[in-house]
């Protein structure tokens, strides 16, 4: 199985998370039910922050991309942990008003942003708005001259680097749809522009190459590719960039196939190389940051579901059916994600049966894992499938009108429930 610290099997047999028997667990807040282990996440943060300050003497912060993971209660943890946050639409952006966390440690990302948006991040003094295009660079400034304010913007650059993850999580391509690109002297010709709007004060770059992605050398490439052209910038501008943000996308293990991968280690080899182009280049390190949200959460949480039956549909073929499915977690179905999936009710017997988790909408596709080794299965049994914290919870949807599953968060003084169950009163709230 794949070695979680805060997960053990109790005397019963049972799947243990941070102590507490999973099964007792599910008794209590129902299924499906997502975990997570405050600590786990916490200790995340503090290893980032402890990196980037050790790299960059204190001019550097941590920003979680709250994609990952977005609620309250997951914004205060952030805001406690003296986080920055990445919120990517008005409703993150509200969530995190909403829990308190201060607008001035804010980043509000999108590649197309609303009016309503933009307006929204000026009135609450968001800290850095991400700016993705020119045309959005045009309302910001026209909002910002209105209000008698100056933005506060990061341009997000496409830095042109390739990665090994899934396509549909590959972000710095130069033909993808975020940023605008260096190549074809589109970057310099909007930072140009920038310096010409009255309402933007342009504190510095953006790049995100991808997600899940497990090697450094992308990263080192993107940090030289950034470095140049804030030296070209210098150059044909004279502007001085003052932040480089250099995004998300650490991988973080599903399986035990998956090796851990040392983030220390990525920071450090990271700023050599900004150092080291810096000096080469002659131009001052910026005030770097990095926006991780994966490596955050991904690790911290699981999710518990109840089996309803178990049905073998030929020699090779056997379904566990589950009482979730691509509604609390979409990710086998669009990406083909590996997962480890363990069976939480009979932790001391030999995982000796091949079978495939399907959900319980009406559609196919809807598998969570297919041909895994468990545990015997039988009806009622608790089935956990681990490494859930990120982009689970956030990418849930009510398909088949399923209601969205509990989070608890296991701290210091226990289980508390941070999200409630949805109930079928609120599933209907909007319909008239
Ligand atoms: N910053 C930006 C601008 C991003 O677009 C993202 C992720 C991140 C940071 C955080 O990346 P991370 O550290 O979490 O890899 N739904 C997909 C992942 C989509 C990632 C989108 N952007 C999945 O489930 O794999």
């Amino acid at each position: 199985m794949l070695d979680l610290e805060y997960l053990s099997q109790n005397d019963k047999g049972h799947l243990a998370i941070n102590g507490y028997d999973a099964v007792e667990l599910t008794s209590e807040f129902g299924t499906p039910l997502y975990v997570m282990n405050e600590e786990t996440i916490r200790n995340a943060c503090r290893e980032y922050k402890k990196a980037i300050d050790k790299h960059y003497g204190g001019k550097g912060n941590v920003i979680f991309a709250s994609k990952a993971m977005c609620c309250k209660e997951i914004c205060r943890i952030m805001d406690s942990e003296k986080m920055g946050l990445d919120v990517v639409s008005g409703g993150e952006l509200y969530t995190a008003i909403e829990a308190g966390f201060p607008a001035s440690r804010i980043y509000f990302h999108g590649n197309n942003k609303s009016p309503e948006e933009i307006k929204m991040a000026l009135e609450y003094g968001v800290g850095s708005i991400v700016v993705d295009n020119l045309d959005e660079l045009e309302m910001i400034n026209n909002f910002a001259i209105n209000k008698n304010t100056k933005a506060q913007v990061l341009i997000r650059i496409t830095p042109g680097i390739e990665v090994h993850t899934h396509d549909y999580v590959k972000t710095g391509q130069v033909d993808s749809k975020f940023g605008i690109p260096i190549e074809n002297g589109e970057g310099i010709n909007a930072i140009a522009t920038v310096q010409r709007c009255k309402g933007i004060e342009f504190k510095g770059l953006h790049c995100h190459i991808g997600s899940q992605i497990t090697e450094e050398e992308p990263f080192i490439r993107t940090a030289e590719v950034m470095m140049d052209f804030i030296k070209t910038i210098k150059d044909k501008l004279s502007i001085t960039v003052r932040e480089l943000n250099l995004g998300g996308g650490f991988g973080i293990r599903y399986t035990e196939k998956d090796k851990k991968v040392d983030y220390v280690n990525y920071i450090s080899k990271v700023s050599e190389k900004i150092k080291s182009k810096a000096r080469q280049l002659g131009v001052s390190v910026p005030y770097i940051s990095i926006e991780p949200g994966r490596s955050i959460v991904g690790e911290a949480g699981l999710t518990l579901y109840q089996v309803g039956g178990v049905k073998a549909a030929s020699k090779s073929k056997v379904y566990v059916s589950i009482d979730g499915g691509f509604t609390d977690n979409p990710r086998y179905a669009l990406y083909k994600s590996e997962y480890t999936v363990i069976n939480a009710s009979k932790m001391n017997r030999i995982e000796d049966q091949k079978v495939t988790i399907a959900g319980k909408c009406c559609e196919s596709g809807d598998i969570i894992q297919e041909d895994v080794m468990i545990s015997p299965v039988n009806v009622g049994d608790v089935i956990a499938v681990l490494c859930t914290g990120a982009y689970n919870y956030s990418m849930a949807s009510n398909y088949n009108r399923i209601t969205k599953p509990a989070v608890v968060m296991i701290g210091k003084s226990g289980p508390r429930l941070i999200v409630k169950r949805q109930t079928l009163e609120e599933l209907i709230q909007q319909d008239m």
